[in-house]
């Protein structure tokens, strides 16, 4: 009888010893290991990791100004890794981005941070290429020349949103083989509703074609790959036929490199095309929704309830307070919102930003 209480201090001495070793050495992977504030656990002996910061890029003018600072809301809502914004965009919008931005990364530390960058389109061209589909979209097509600064990035159009952290999106990076230079998901893959195969009047992408509101861009190996060389002659060649501009010129590229891009799931863009006629993105309804795409305006045009709801929660979020806030207000504005066919799928929807937030909050870290 007299043994158990020793045994026990034995043990609980063990133990506290155990729990000051793991804490010490947590603390210090803690101080250099960028991942482990993305929330993974690493190994303090293991190589660098593979995500030390995440560049997230959009290009805006004119309008869309709320629009795309909500993109960066949503990303800074669900990520903890250091994410770094390049903007294209106008002189009028550049100062307004200047001003929002730098009182954000105030609040952020070292988590946020930006460079603004001015449209520029080759000069033979210019008009043509300003013009093409929504003012200065086109852009995008150049990048890979106008950073070379930059190895790779996510590039949004800005009726996006993240309902996950972007590190998640980030290791498709990993995914692509060495004749792959980017990553995107499909239009669609179904032949009854998919525009390209009914409609177009240029080569794409497959049987379906591409949607491009979420391209991962590996900038080096575009680089390597030309890509700048081949848009002027293909909008030149096309301009008269290509209605959305900029991805129509990106499914020509592809529709001749097939082995150059890497197909990712439609929950990375999830538009209202895969709700609105039925379930049509089964991995969005298994896995959550990550990236949801309010193409053809589905954000404000009282067609799409379900994406006008979560839009609401993000535009009326505050950076900085509460993010709890949003869960209820997401929860809250989908049950307030009429019946539709993407309403249904409420749960695919609040699946991500509810297991992030609590994740996110349950460290003690934060
Ligand atoms: C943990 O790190 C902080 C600063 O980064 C330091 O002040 C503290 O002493 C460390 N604690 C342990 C147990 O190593
Ligand atoms: C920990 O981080 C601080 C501040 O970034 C740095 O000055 C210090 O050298 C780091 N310590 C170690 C052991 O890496
Ligand atoms: C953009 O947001 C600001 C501040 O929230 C608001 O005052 C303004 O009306 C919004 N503009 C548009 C076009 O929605
Ligand atoms: C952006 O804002 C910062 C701080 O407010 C200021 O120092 C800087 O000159 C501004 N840059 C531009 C290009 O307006
Ligand atoms: C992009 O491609 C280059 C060249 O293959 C490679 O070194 C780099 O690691 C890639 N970047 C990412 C984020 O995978
Ligand atoms: C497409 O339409 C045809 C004819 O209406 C129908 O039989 C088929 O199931 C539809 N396919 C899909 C994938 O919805
Ligand atoms: C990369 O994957 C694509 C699609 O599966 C394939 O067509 C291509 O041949 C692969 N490239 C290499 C270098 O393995």
């Amino acid at each position: 009888m007299r043994r158990l209480p020793l045994l026990k201090l034995f043990i609980l001495f063990f133990l506290c010893v155990t729990v000051l070793y793991i804490y010490s050495a947590s603390n210090r992977s803690k101080n250099n290991t960028e991942i482990v504030k993305s929330g993974h656990i690493v190994d303090s002996n293991q190589e660098k990791p593979f995500i030390d910061r995440i560049v997230i890029s959009f290009v805006v003018c004119d309008s869309r100004f709320n629009e795309s600072l909500n993109v960066i809301k949503s990303v800074l809502l669900f990520t903890k890794t250091p994410v770094y914004f390049v903007i294209f965009t106008d002189n009028k919008l550049r100062s307004q981005f200047n001003e929002t931005l730098h009182k954000w990364k105030a609040m952020f530390d070292n988590q946020l941070d930006f460079e603004l960058q001015r449209i520029k389109f080759p000069e033979a061209h210019e008009e043509d290429w300003m013009n093409l589909f929504s003012k200065c979209a086109a852009q995008r097509l150049f990048i890979p020349k106008l950073l070379p600064h930059i190895d790779s990035m996510i590039y949004v159009d800005t009726d996006t949103l993240f309902l996950g952290p972007a590190d998640d999106l980030w290791k498709t990076f990993k995914k692509l083989n060495n004749s792959q230079i980017s990553a995107m998901t499909l239009e669609d893959d179904n032949p009854n509703v998919s525009w390209y195969p009914r409609f177009a009047k240029h080569p794409f992408y497959g049987k379906y074609g591409l949607n491009s509101g979420v391209m991962l861009m590996n900038l080096t190996r575009m680089r390597d790959f030309g890509w700048v060389d081949y848009v002027t002659p293909i909008m030149l060649k096309w301009k008269l036929y290509i209605p959305w501009g900029d991805q129509d010129i990106i499914n020509i590229i592809f529709h001749y490199h097939e082995r150059a891009v890497y197909i990712m799931s439609c929950r990375y863009n999830y538009r209202s095309d895969q709700c609105m006629y039925g379930d049509a993105c089964a991995d969005a309804t298994e896995h959550g929704v990550f990236v949801l795409h309010g193409s053809r305006k589905a954000f404000h045009n009282h067609k799409q309830p379900a994406f006008e709801a979560i839009y609401r929660a993000v535009d009326e979020y505050e950076v900085g307070t509460d993010p709890m806030k949003i869960l209820e207000n997401i929860d809250k504005y989908l049950m307030d919102a009429p019946q539709s066919h993407c309403g249904n799928l409420k749960d695919a929807f609040l699946k991500i930003p509810l297991q992030t937030l609590i994740k996110k909050h349950s460290r003690p870290d934060r």
